[in-house]
């Protein structure tokens, strides 16, 4: 069966309703384009090489942005509706047979295991095609389902076509159909564009199926937040809303603890182990995994990392594109810019900002501090107030401390430099040559005390204002 199955997302279109210079299906709900969602459902019924999406509003940029799926793409340059998106897929697509599932690329809610559900509902049945209906309070916007007194579907109607009595009817169109592909080819030339709007709509072929004496029947569910279309963006708030309510209801059944979960923020990919914990207002986004019996703290924001186990993450801390291992602790008010990497048990404490770094296990900087492009030894101590002054205007160069060694506070380690394993750098120095492993880097000037000298200034003064 899977092998005679072909799936074709339409989504052409401008979206002239989300009132944006973007193609609406680049538009992002649940951490990815709508029609990465939609793709990413379809994907697990089909091989790439039978999905096909038709493209045409930014058409490259859909193709660049789907390129590594392998799918193929179908061009419809000018939009005259959905009927018309699949009549210009016809040289590609007929040739296939089989079964036709078709998907709108602004419904990115549905599963697989409804569209399977479909399609052993479609291949059991002799009708041409059934779709998928739901019921919703508010149908306005959507295609009317016009039943017979047996349960099929005779017609459906467009919001604007639709007479006041049709109005009524709150069984919608989802848009997503599987057809029987020689019945669709054979009759689809007769959809006209005869509506106010002037498209040809695939909508109009069940009414040309019921002519010819060709069966439709509807798959109706009862959760109609799988079918949400997104035509504005209030839609698309709301779809982001559901996806997010998703994930995060997997995680905590897979043991994650999420307080206050409508607060949070977490992608569909993201992976979390068991017997973590999400503090309120957090966010973690992309291909994020965090291992087990972590804490993410309040308001932090944790981006295409890898965090291991028993990693503690402070409020307020920023992590992106970083690998964080074991029982390492960050922030709070930390912020790991990129290209960093943690190891097991080092500390980074508030206001510290990475980049390019790497802290080895153990290590420390707890306070104030800039380390970039740098690679910190194991148990190093970094003071409060140091800073890698790793760009002179031109370049980027690396700064080296060796294991064990210990920087003073308000140190500036000029790069490209080597602080020796052991050795100790000065509070307040400016580091511009190499420390030697087990040495001391001094480098400011030394303090000098003058005796009496503050006495002596009151003094002056005194006198000065009895004259
Ligand atoms: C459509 C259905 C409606 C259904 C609703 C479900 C039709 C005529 N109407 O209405 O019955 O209840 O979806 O969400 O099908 N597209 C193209 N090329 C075109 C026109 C559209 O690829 O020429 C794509 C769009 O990019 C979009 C999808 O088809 O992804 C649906 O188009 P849209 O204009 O949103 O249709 P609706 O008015 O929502
Ligand atoms: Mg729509």
């Amino acid at each position: 069966m899977a092998a005679s199955l072909t799936v074709v997302v339409l989504a052409a279109g401008l979206g002239t309703r989300m009132k944006s210079r973007k193609a609406k299906v680049l538009h992002r709900a649940g951490g990815r384009a709508l029609i990465e969602q939609v793709l990413s459902a379809a994907a697990r019924l089909t091989p790439a090489d039978r999905i096909f999406a038709v493209v045409g509003h930014q058409s490259a940029v859909v193709r660049d942005l789907l390129a590594p799926a392998g799918i193929g793409f179908i061009e419809q340059a000018e939009q005259k509706g959905t009927g018309h998106a699949l009549m210009v897929g016809r040289s590609v697509l007929e040739k296939l047979g089989g079964w036709l599932l078709v998907l709108y690329g602004d419904c990115p809610l549905i599963t697989a295991d409804t569209l399977n559900r479909l399609v052993a509902q479609q291949t059991a049945s002799p009708a041409a095609a059934t779709v998928i209906t739901t019921r919703l309070d508010d149908p306005t916007g959507y295609g009317r389902v016009i039943k017979d007194d047996r349960g099929r579907v005779r017609a459906i109607v467009e919001q604007k076509a639709a007479t006041p009595e049709q109005q009524a009817v709150r069984e919608i169109n989802s848009g997503i159909y599987c057809f029987r592909s020689d019945l669709l080819w054979k009759h689809i030339g007769e959809i006209v564009p005869e509506n106010p709007a002037r498209e040809y709509y695939l909508t109009d072929i069940v009414a040309i199926f019921n002519h010819h004496g060709h069966a439709v029947e509807a798959m109706l569910i009862d959760d109609p937040s799988e079918v949400l279309g997104i035509n504005n963006r209030v839609e698309l708030a709301e779809v982001d809303r559901i996806f997010r309510e998703r994930a995060v209801r997997r995680l905590m059944l897979e043991g994650v603890t999420i307080e206050k979960p409508e607060t949070v923020t977490i992608d569909p990919q993201v992976r979390i182990g068991a017997d973590t914990v999400v503090e309120p207002f957090a966010q973690i986004l992309g291909n994020t995994e965090i291992g087990e019996d972590c804490r993410i703290g309040a308001c932090s924001v944790v981006s295409d990392s890898r965090l291991g186990n028993r990693v503690e993450v402070g409020a307020f801390t920023l992590i992106g594109s970083s690998h964080v291992e074991n029982d390492a602790r960050i922030g709070p008010y930390a912020r790991l810019r990129f290209d960093n990497q943690v190891e097991s048990g080092a500390h980074i404490g508030n206001f510290v900002e990475l980049k390019k770094t790497r802290i080895r296990k153990g290590a420390k900087a707890m306070h104030l501090a800039y380390l970039g492009d740098s690679d910190i030894g194991e148990e190093v101590n970094v003071g409060a107030g140091t800073i890698t002054c790793n760009f002179d205007g031109v370049k980027k160069h690396r700064t080296q401390i060796g294991n064990g060694a210990f920087v003073g506070s308000n140190s500036t380690l000029v790069a490209p430099v080597q602080i020796g394993a052991g050795s100790y750098v000065a509070a307040g120095s400016v580091i511009t040559d190499a420390v030697p492993p087990d040495g001391l880097g001094v480098g400011r000037a030394r303090q000098v005390n003058k005796e009496g000298w503050a006495r002596k200034r009151r003094e002056r003064q005194a006198s000065a204002s009895a004259e």
